[in-house]
C-alpha cells in the first residue's frame, strides 16, 4: 500500500505555481558546437571542462525520471547535440520510452552539420521530425554568420534527413540587415521542399561580439513585410513549442513565428531545460536553476532526484524579462543560448 502511494505521488504530473503542466523537456547534451553563430556565441568561448559532464548513462537516468513524471516530449539540444561523443547511444536508450508509449516525441534541434552521418540511425530510433537551424541560403553569408560553417554540408545533411523519412523544420533567427530581405526566398525554398519554416526573434542571452540592438528585428515588422507579397492565414497548428503558425496561400506551406520579445508566450509555457552538467533551468530567460547532479549521484534510487525536481518546478518563474534596447548594454541573461540549447 505504502509502495503504491509512493508510486502515485511520483507519477503525479508536474504542475508549476502558475498551474502550467510541464510535459516538455529540453536536454542540452553538450555546450560545444562546431559553429560559432555570431548572435549566439562570442568567437572566444570558454566551454565546460569535459570532466564536469554527466555521463550518457546519467543523462538517460535523468530523462527516465522526467518521463516518469509526465514529460511527453523530449528534445535533445546543444550546443550541437550531434557532436557529443556516442550521442546515438543516448538516443537509442531514450527511444525505449517511445516504444513503451510513455513518450510521444523524441526529437532534436541541430545545426545540420552531422546529419549526413546520423539521419538514418535517428529515424531508426523512432525520431520522426527534427529542427535544423539555418539562417541563410547564401554560402558566403552562411560562412560569415557561423564564423566558419560550410552551407553545402548542411544542405547535404538536410537531404539525408529527408531521404531517411525525417520531417524537417527550419529555424531561422531573423536578423536585421542580414537575412530580412532573403526570408521570402527562404520561405519559398523551404515550402518547395516540404519543410516548415519558423522565424525567431533574437534573445539577449550571453555576451557576443556584436550589438544586439543592431540585429534585432521584431517579427511584427517582418510579418507586415511578408504580407506585401504573401497571403498569411493564422492557423491553430501546434507542435508543443512556442511558435504560432500561419499558412502561406501562395506556397501551401507553414510559417511559424517565435516572438519572445514582441509577443510573450510564457503563460502557456510547458517546458524546462536540463544542461549537460545536470543543472535544471526552469525558464530560458531567468538565472535561477536547480542542481540535479547532487541528488542524482547521492543515491541509486530516484526518490531524492524526484523530490529535487518537484522542488524546482515549484519555483518555476512566471516568465522572462528580456529587454533589447540602446540603453541596456548587458544581456538580460549572462549565460549563452548554447548552455541550454534555446
Ligand atoms: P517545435 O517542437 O518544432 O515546436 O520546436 P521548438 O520551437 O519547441 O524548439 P526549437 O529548438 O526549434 O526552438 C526554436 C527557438 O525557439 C529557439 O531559438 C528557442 O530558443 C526558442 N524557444 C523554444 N522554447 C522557448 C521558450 O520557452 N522561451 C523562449 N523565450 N524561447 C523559446
Ligand atoms: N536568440 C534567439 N535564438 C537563438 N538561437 C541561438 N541563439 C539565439 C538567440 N540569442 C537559436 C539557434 C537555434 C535555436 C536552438 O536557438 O539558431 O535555432
Ligand atoms: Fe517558458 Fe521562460 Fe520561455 Fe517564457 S521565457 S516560455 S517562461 S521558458
Amino acid at each position: 500500500m505504502a509502495e503504491q502511494m509512493f508510486d502515485t505521488a511520483r507519477t503525479a504530473p508536474m504542475i508549476d505555481p502558475f498551474g502550467r503542466s510541464i510535459s516538455y523537456l529540453r536536454v542540452s547534451v553538450t555546450d560545444r558546437c562546431d559553429f560559432r553563430c555570431t548572435y549566439c556565441m562570442a568567437e572566444d568561448m570558454a566551454f565546460l571542462p569535459k570532466k564536469d559532464l554527466l555521463s550518457l548513462e546519467e543523462l538517460d537516468r535523468l530523462c527516465a525520471v522526467f518521463v516518469e513524471k509526465g514529460v511527453r516530449k523530449l528534445r535533445l539540444t546543444g550546443g550541437e547535440p550531434l557532436v557529443r561523443k556516442n550521442i546515438m547511444h543516448l538516443v537509442r536508450q531514450i527511444s525505449r520510452h517511445l516504444k513503451s508509449g510513455a513518450l510521444e516525441e523524441l526529437t532534436l534541434t541541430t545545426n545540420g552539420s552531422q546529419l549526413s552521418r546520423f539521419a538514418a540511425e535517428l529515424a531508426d530510433c523512432g525520431v520522426r521530425r527534427i529542427n535544423v537551424s539555418l539562417d541563410t541560403l547564401d554560402p558566403e553569408k552562411f560562412h560569415a554568420i557561423t564564423r566558419w560553417g560550410d552551407l553545402q554540408r548542411v544542405l547535404e545533411g538536410i537531404d539525408a534527413a529527408q531521404a531517411a523519412g525525417l520531417k524537417v523544420k527550419l529555424n531561422a533567427v531573423a536578423l536585421k540587415g542580414f537575412n530580412d530581405r532573403e526570408l521570402p526566398e527562404m520561405l519559398r525554398w523551404a515550402h518547395g521542399r516540404d519543410m516548415d519554416l519558423t522565424v525567431i526573434e533574437t534573445m539577449p542571452m550571453g555576451e557576443i561580439d556584436e550589438d544586439r540592438t543592431d540585429q534585432y528585428l521584431p517579427l511584427s515588422l517582418l510579418r507586415a513585410d511578408l504580407e506585401r507579397q504573401f497571403t498569411l492565414r493564422d492557423i491553430p497548428y501546434k507542435t508543443g513549442g512556442p511558435a504560432r503558425y500561419v499558412e502561406v496561400a501562395e506556397t501551401g506551406g507553414r510559417l511559424g513565428f517565435i516572438t519572445p520579445m514582441t509577443h510573450n508566450f510564457c503563460e502557456s509555457c510547458n517546458r524546462v531545460r536540463l544542461t549537460c552538467t545536470g543543472t535544471l533551468y526552469m525558464c530560458l530567460g531567468q538565472d535561477d536553476a536547480a542542481d540535479l547532479r547532487a541528488p542524482l549521484r547521492a543515491s541509486e534510487g530516484n526518490e531524492l532526484l524526484s523530490n529535487a525536481i518537484d522542488e524546482a518546478i515549484g519555483r518555476k518563474p512566471k516568465g522572462h524579462d528580456f529587454i533589447i534596447d540602446r540603453r541596456t548594454k548587458q544581456p538580460t541573461v549572462a549565460r549563452h543560448m548554447s548552455v541550454t540549447g534555446g
